[in-house]
């Protein structure tokens, strides 16, 4: 184990925390607000927001889309520069927060932004940047990912910079109260696969992040098989703390990460518009099967200490069908069907997508490679 870690990142969590934003964001500050699709407006967010900015200079942007798009950012970064804006509050989900990382990095950069996502500019500084959080699921919050999307040629890409990492975060459960129930699922998916991207690969004896990530495995798990209570103050607590703790790099200090089912899963939405979540559960059971025999040793673990399964000859592959299964009772599905109409031609399209991406080799032993992918999503597509 070699590692440095911080994650500098102030969290305020609970009820009525949004009024903590007056004082999180200096006082003298001229902010930019920004949302997405006006979902803030009808939950009381937005309301609790300019409340607590009414001593602040601020104006706002809104329309961010999921997936955010940077032909929309662009515009957002022009206003930046334009005003002199020196302080961003993403409020929304995963896109929202993920959009402003992009703008407040291209407002400090004055060549074309999206060279930040092909990786021509690396990122030196940025506009400082808070966020309200209104669904738990990327942990973007207090992390430093964010992924963009060019519309035009329907690539999806990330970027990583501890300048982009938000200062503080509010995690105010209140605010997933308007959340429908396919976006709830979608963020204890989503939380669920980011513990198992830094989880299932093979044997660290790291205990405390091998611990930690099967307590939150356990902890998403209770939460979707009670889902039927995920109306109460309690669940949504819960399931807001354990997805940002899903990612926000504790867990992944020091092990082997895997990452391909989230490298595959993008292509999947920006060329068929899947849900993130969506797109994850269904690359994920059939890349554990392809990838069984690096996995085999960390399966079993995770089918014991999480689903409580007994050692046998089969117990990885059990493990996999307890995952799947898992997806099911939520009603995830784990095959794409809304792919047009030829399977061989949109295999093809996925795999020339990886290759001008340079994803040639994931995985944590990079053994996934362009032939195992087509392998993959002959299993995934339907
Ligand atoms: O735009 P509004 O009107 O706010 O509606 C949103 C959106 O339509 C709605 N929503 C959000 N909060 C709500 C609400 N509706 C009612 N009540 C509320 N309280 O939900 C819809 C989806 O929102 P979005 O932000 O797109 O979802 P999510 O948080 O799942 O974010 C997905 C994006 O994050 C990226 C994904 O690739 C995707 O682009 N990821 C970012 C990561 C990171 N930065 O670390 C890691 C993840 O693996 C992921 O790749
Ligand atoms: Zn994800």
């Amino acid at each position: 184990m070699q590692f440095s870690y911080s994650n500098p990142t102030n969290i305020y969590f609970g009820q009525s925390q949004i009024a903590a934003i007056a004082q999180a964001i200096p006082i003298d500050s001229k902010v930019l607000v920004i949302y997405g699709g006006g979902s803030i407006k009808k939950n009381g967010v937005y309301d609790q927001v300019a409340s607590a900015l009414s001593g602040h200079q601020w104006q706002e942007f809104s329309g961010v889309e999921p997936n955010p798009s940077v032909e929309t950012l662009d515009k957002a970064v022009d206003i930046v520069k334009k005003n002199k804006v020196d302080y961003l509050l993403a409020v929304g989900g995963g896109s929202v927060i993920d959009g402003s990382k992009y703008i407040a990095a291209a407002s400090h950069y004055e060549g074309d932004g999206w060279d930040i996502l092909i990786g021509k500019h690396q990122v030196t500084s940025a506009v400082p940047l808070g966020a309200v959080l209104t669904l738990p699921a990327t942990g973007s919050e207090s992390n430093k990912a964010a992924v963009v999307t060019k519309k035009s040629t329907q690539d999806k890409l990330s970027f990583l910079s501890s300048y982009v990492q938000p200062k503080f975060a509010v995690l105010d459960p209140d605010a997933m109260k308007t959340l429908p129930q396919r976006q709830l699922v979608n963020g204890l998916i989503d939380a669920w696969i980011h513990v198992c991207e830094q989880y299932l690969t093979k044997p660290t004896n790291a205990m405390v992040q091998d611990g930690f990530a099967e307590a939150l495995l356990k902890n998403l798990k209770t939460l979707g098989n009670d889902f039927d209570h995920h109306d109460s103050d309690t669940w949504r607590a819960n399931l807001m703390w354990n997805a940002n703790q899903a990612l926000n790099g504790l867990i992944g200090v020091g092990v082997a990460q895997d990452w391909a089912t989230h490298m595959i899963g993008h292509e999947l939405t920006a060329l068929y518009g899947v849900d993130h979540a969506h797109s994850l559960a269904i690359i994920q059971p059939s890349l554990l099967r392809n990838q069984i025999e690096c996995k085999r040793a960390k399966l079993e673990q995770m089918g014991k200490n999480v689903f409580g399964l007994q050692q046998s000859a089969d117990l990885a592959e059990q493990t996999i069908n307890y995952i799947e299964d898992f997806y099911h009772s939520l009603n995830m599905p784990t095959q794409l069907t809304e792919y047009g109409d030829n399977k061989a031609v949109a295999i093809d399209t996925i795999l020339h997508q990886l290759k001008s991406h340079n994803m040639l080799t994931l995985g944590e032993n990079q053994s996934i490679t362009l032939i195992e992918v087509e392998h993959i999503l002959q299993q995934a597509l339907a």
